[in-house]
């Protein structure tokens, strides 16, 4: 049985047991977004990278969505630092967060991007209210290039068995016979239309990969351990169990809608996914972008190209004419009879411990997700 092959060809391993006896003594304070990204291009999940980008690649995943090899890519993964530090740095540096040095990078390159440019390709705005936007210029102003090697895995803070590397997951997907398997992205809790969208896509395909993000969010957006808990419980309650593997997707958020709809397939493909699911309005934020503009992104590239399949989902709601969840491809009536709730106003409901109704998400998952939040105070969450 043969699974999909890795984004450019090969599993990239970036993974070293061994600390090198002398390092090198500069040293590169990580961020969130930069401990999950080495922690992804060293198991593969980033394939083909093998470092963050140079300047050339990096120019042509912002103008192109390509590597400078002509490789689909789409978001730029970049590992700033502060202007004085860019003009001291030596040819390596250790990796460092918080005290503990994670890996090292060999350096190649440092440059300054176009930051204004990269914001409104990338995120096709510059304004600082978008959570992606503000990041990216609240992170140092210069760029270093270079292949890197990992020493210490990331800390497993949701157990060390949601926690696979491609590898294994593409191992665990031939085990299990799987030939065709539709990947699954969130960072939200699985309300029925996700449910909907995966059991209707589960209907055609083996397996589902339910691969949840759990690196950095904004902080409004439910922290990843009330979610991880609130998955459990809907898949023991209502998923086969031989059909759905659980396992984190252990990147940051960037919220850049069409582009990371791109990134999240590839990402998704290199674990092993012959499929992914997009529905409404993925990976966006706010009003930024269309609700189908993630999907059609997809065409900017040549038919079969990308070789993970999208699969593409209308807005889901519970009809209550229906009795039923649907999309207006196959539910005739009004939007009276319609439910559909904003992320905001779950959030909202959740946090004052009112509960969403039976039709929007199964009351076992509000259960979990209204004892979680009521547990965290507002400014612990992220
Ligand atoms: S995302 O930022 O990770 O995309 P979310 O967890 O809400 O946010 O969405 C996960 C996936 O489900 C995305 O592909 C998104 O487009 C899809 N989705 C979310 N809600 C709906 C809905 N009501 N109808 C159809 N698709 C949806």
């Amino acid at each position: 049985m043969t699974i999909i092959s890795p984004h450019g060809g090969k599993l990239i391993n970036r993974w070293s047991n061994e600390q090198p006896a002398v390092l090198p003594e500069d040293q590169i304070e990580l961020d969130a977004m930069a401990l999950s990204d080495i922690g992804l291009i060293a198991n593969g999940a980033y394939s083909p990278l093998t470092g963050f980008l140079n300047k050339e690649d990096y120019e042509s995943v912002v103008n192109d969505l390509r590597l400078a090899d002509h490789t689909p890519w789409s978001i730029p993964i970049t590992l700033p630092v502060p202007e004085q530090q860019a003009q001291t740095l030596g040819e390596a540096a250790q990796l460092v967060k918080d005290g503990t040095v994670y890996g090292l990078i060999k350096i190649t390159e440092i440059y300054k991007p176009d930051k204004e440019k990269e914001a409104e390709k990338v995120y096709l705005t510059t304004e600082r209210a978008h959570p992606g936007v503000k990041k990216l210029f609240d992170r140092p102003d210069w760029y270093v290039a270079g292949e890197i090697e990992v020493y210490q895995k990331p800390a497993y803070e949701h157990g060390k068995q949601f926690y696979l590397d491609p590898v294994e997951s593409r191992e665990l997907f031939q085990e299990r016979g799987w030939k065709k398997v539709v990947g699954f992205q969130t960072r939200n809790p699985v309300h029925r239309a996700h449910e909907y969208i995966q059991k209707a896509a589960l209907e055609t395909v083996d397996g589902l990969f339910l691969n949840p993000l759990v690196g950095e969010t904004k902080s409004d957006d439910i922290p990843s351990d009330v979610r991880m808990k609130s998955y459990q419980v809907l898949l023991d309650h209502y998923y086969p169990k031989d059909r759905v593997t659980l396992a984190v997707f252990n990147a940051a958020m960037r919220y850049a809608g069409p582009r990371e709809a791109i990134f999240h397939a590839i990402v998704r493909k290199n674990f092993g996914c012959s499929h992914f699911i997009v529905g409404r309005d993925h990976a966006g934020v706010g009003d930024y972008y269309g609700t189908y503009d993630a999907q059609k992104i997809f065409s900017h590239y040549e038919e079969g190209e990308l070789e993970i399949t999208p699969m593409f989902f209308e807005h889901s709601f519970y009809c209550k004419a229906c009795e039923a969840m649907a999309s207006h491809k196959t539910c005739p009536h009004d939007k009276e009879h319609h439910m559909i709730l904003s992320g905001t106003k779950v959030r909202e409901l959740l946090r004052n411990g009112e509960k969403p109704p039976k039709t929007f998400s199964r009351p076992e998952v509000v259960e979990v997700l209204i004892e979680g939040l009521q547990k965290k105070p507002v400014e612990a969450r992220g």
